[in-house]
């Protein structure tokens, strides 16, 4: 469920007509949904409500904006960081740094370093070596850094093969097999406490069979580590769980996955950890466009927006289909495509949809913009940065800027000896 409705025939953000944002912020633009972001962080939390020691980090990675952080600091929400940069921003949103996991395949020695100087509450190690490199630095401070080792389960996730993380040939985690060993060589350093493992099969998952399987995994190879002597205090499951992009479709509630979790982790006498994305973040936003022109063409007419796959990549990158809305529908329908002004045939996100009738100058929607939108955006073609919009009940504010093309100029010069 979201706060995106019609209300006497034009779509609303809760209380706040999207014309009106359109008017004062101008298009494209992200509009999220305050109460949304409240709704899916609490539903998340009650549906696990099962599992009895939790900590719930949310991925910053599926929509980083400083204000839906902090929304969700509020609510209670630690973080799931893979840089610097989201750990600045983490950290900037009020979440305390006890509360900050460090996943990521490449964090480098700098970040580790600096991770652990701002006192972060643990590390998702990605290979042996990374946890030696943290041990030695934590010890040299004489510090202790706690960590857990990544392990890729080798399980299907049934999802598109870009997001998907869990099967062996991904560059994620250490096979299941070697974490025993790794476990036994990195568990004795002066500087690591090495307390549990981690896993993430992938996103936009839409079964609850194959993370049920890496958790029967995972659960496995805590009882062997726990056999061979080691203290297994923490599992972090990560994050995946899927929402519906298409009316109709039918994902795994966050109450069916929580019942799953408190099922299949019945004794294992840890903290689990979770790191969910999309599930908070999707449907809590929309991106709000403009139609520029109705292109007769070969086919179906092409609907030429003023959101493009630099604001939007999901469809280019991952085939991924947005529901399209007119934001003032007249109830008639058309096929058409739908597409951007980028000078690439990429630039589509939709061929022969069933959409409402617009015309030029109508609003429209791309829905489940939330996750992975704006974090993903870029100036390409020299466009603006796509500016972000949260609504709370009847008021709204530019939460970030529209990033204009002369200011992405203005960092950039031309050397001397080409001046002349
Ligand atoms: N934890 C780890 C270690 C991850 O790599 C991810 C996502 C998450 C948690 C959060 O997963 P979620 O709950 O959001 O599924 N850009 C792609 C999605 C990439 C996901 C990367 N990792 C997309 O637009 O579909």
């Amino acid at each position: 469920m979201d706060h995106f409705a019609l209300v006497d025939g034009a779509m609303q953000c809760e209380g706040v007509p999207l014309q009106r944002i359109a008017n004062e912020v101008g298009t494209p633009v992200y509009v999220y949904s305050a109460a949304t972001f409240e709704r899916h962080a609490q539903v998340f939390r009650d549906g696990l409500a099962g599992v009895k020691r939790k900590h719930l980090a949310y991925a910053i990675k599926a929509n980083p904006n400083l204000a839906v952080l902090r929304l969700l600091a509020k609510q209670g929400y630690g973080a799931d960081v893979v840089s610097l940069g989201e750990m600045q921003r983490a950290l900037a949103a009020g979440m305390p740094a006890s509360d900050i996991v460090f996943s990521g395949v490449g964090k480098t020695v700098g970040e580790l370093s600096a991770a652990l100087h701002a006192g972060l509450g643990q590390f998702n190690l990605e290979l042996e070596e990374e946890g030696s490199v943290l041990a030695a630095i934590a010890a040299d401070r004489g510090l202790v850094a706690d960590a857990v080792l990544r392990v890729n389960p080798d399980v299907d996730a049934g999802t598109h093969a870009k997001i998907s993380t869990g099967k062996a040939e991904n560059k994620f985690g250490v096979p299941i097999s070697d974490a025993r060993g790794i476990f036994d060589r990195l568990a004795p350093l002066a500087g690591l406490n090495l307390r549990g493992v981690a896993i993430h099969i992938g996103s936009q998952l839409s079964e609850l069979a194959p993370l049920e399987a890496a958790y029967r995994r995972i659960g496995a190879l805590v009882q062997e580590l726990r056999a061979a002597g080691h203290a297994i205090t923490h599992v972090d499951l990560g994050g995946g769980l899927g929402v519906p992009y298409k009316e109709g479709d039918v994902f795994p509630s966050p109450a069916e996955y929580g019942a799953m979790v408190a099922r299949v982790t019945d004794g294992w006498d840890v903290e689990l950890m979770f790191e969910p994305g999309r599930v908070i973040a999707g449907n809590a936003g929309v991106l709000l466009t403009r139609v520029i022109w109705v292109k007769p063409g070969a086919g179906n007419p092409y609907v030429i927006v003023d959101a493009a796959m630099n604001d939007l990549a999901r469809p280019a990158m991952y085939d991924a289909w947005h529901d399209f809305a007119a934001v003032r529908p007249t109830g008639e329908k058309m096929i058409a495509n739908i597409a951007g002004p980028v000078c690439e045939s990429g630039d589509t996100f939709a061929m022969g949809r069933e959409i409402d009738v617009v015309k030029s100058g109508d609003l429209a929607v791309f829905r489940t913009a939330g996750a992975y939108g704006a974090t993903m955006a870029s100036t390409y073609n020299s466009r603006a940065l796509v500016p972000e919009v949260l609504v709370s009940g009847d008021k709204f504010a530019v939460v970030a800027d529209r990033i204009q093309p002369e200011t992405i100029l203005a960092a950039e010069r031309v050397p001397e000896w080409l001046q002349a």
